[in-house]
């Protein structure tokens, strides 16, 4: 974008009186997302996400309407696993959906960190951010309207650069059904079945442009779930013909070449998310439920207390403590701190335990 449009959309908002800009956090294809603070009486001050939609897309009806309405249908998915959406707003034709502010990386950054250091990812780690994107889907999939009718959100755009991690270890996936508007028309191209969502994710019905449903979105956290565990991605095709040939029908690289210790179940879970039949797949909750029983079965078990342990260790330049505290909250850790090493539960537990 050049600096002269970018003054445009700084002033536009400003203008607005609503927003004020604190920095550019990122200039993608579609958007350009800015830290925010959205303005209210007396100082209030919100810090939110600002997700500007660049003008030439905003220009193109069909393209806009799908935006509009995918927002429209994810704007009241409030869940803990969930980005949750604010306002969608136009100033003079220009649009912009503002969000919850996540303090935290993406999990793409998370990937490439460990590829700098090569360390792997901790399993329990992996699974835990996989489960919890399952969570999201699961809530999202069989959301109902207020009339209570099915909504069928199908998220269509699940990869590391949409799940993020707060930097006290909570995981979120955002960027809810924006890829439906994205995939649809490309107003850049003029080519309507141009892909511009993350490709190398897709399911194959979503790269055929056949009928998507959450069992499309439970693929694509498979994908992201073996990049986590292997540190690479599984699909590597960039010429969309190949991509096809490798999505669809070549037979998938064996994840336990790279990663020999990999436990059975986790293999299990991975190589059933990634099954070509959308039919033979787990549904969201069933993938979850899966990981969620591995990670229990864990000596350590997984929490958002481990996550955000595992940040300050690996992201040392970037980490924000998320409060003054000098010492982790260890609330999720509660059942598991009242078991003695030796395995046998504090004597006090076992009696409040009877009591109950
Ligand atoms: N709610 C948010 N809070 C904080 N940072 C965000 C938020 N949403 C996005 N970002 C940051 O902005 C970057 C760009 O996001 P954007 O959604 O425009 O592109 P992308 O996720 O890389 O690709 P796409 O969503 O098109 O697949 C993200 O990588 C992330 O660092
Ligand atoms: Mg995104």
């Amino acid at each position: 974008m050049s600096t002269a449009s970018m003054h445009t959309e700084d002033h536009i908002l400003e203008y607005a009186g609503a927003f004020r800009l604190v920095r550019k956090i990122a200039q993608g294809g579609m958007a350009t997302v800015y830290e925010a603070e959205h303005l209210g009486p007396a100082g209030f001050a919100k810090r939110v996400a600002l997700k500007v939609i660049h003008p030439h897309y905003a220009k193109e009806k069909t393209w806009l309407q799908l935006f509009i309405d995918e927002a429209k249908l994810s704007a009241n998915l409030v869940h803990g696993n969930i980005v949750q959406i604010y306002q969608l707003g136009e100033v003079d034709g220009q649009y912009y959906m503002a969000m919850e502010y996540i303090k935290g990386p993406t999990v793409r950054a998370i990937i490439e960190r460990h590829r700098v250091l090569e360390t792997p990812v901790p399993l329990a780690i992996s699974a835990y951010i996989a489960s919890r994107v399952c969570r999201a889907l699961d809530f999202a999939h069989n959301f109902v309207s207020s009339d209570g009718d099915r909504l069928d959100i199908v998220h269509r755009d699940v990869s590391p650069n949409n799940i993020m991690a707060t930097w006290d270890g909570h995981v979120k996936l955002t960027d809810f059904g924006i890829a439906k508007a994205n995939t649809s028309i490309d107003p850049m191209q003029k080519s309507p079945q141009m892909l511009m969502g993350k490709k190398h994710y897709m399911s194959p019905e979503q790269l055929l442009a056949l009928e998507v449903s959450g069992r499309s979105d439970v693929f694509a956290v498979g994908v992201t779930l073996y990049e986590l565990l292997a540190l690479e991605p599984l699909f590597y095709e960039d010429a969309t013909e190949l991509l096809i040939d490798e999505v669809t029908w070549r037979p998938l690289p064996s994840v336990r070449e790279l990663v020999p210790d990999i436990p059975r179940p986790i293999e299990e879970i991975l190589t059933a998310s990634l099954d070509r039949d959308p039919n033979k797949r787990p549904t969201a909750a069933a993938m979850g439920r899966a990981l969620d029983k591995w990670c229990e079965s864990q000596a350590v078990v997984a929490t958002p207390d481990r996550l955000q342990e595992h940040l300050a260790t690996i992201l040392t330049d970037s980490y924000q403590p998320p409060t003054a505290s000098e010492e982790l909250t260890k609330f999720s850790n509660f059942k598991r701190g009242l078991r003695r090493a030796d395995g046998k539960r504090h004597n006090w537990w076992s009696r409040m335990f009877k009591r109950a």
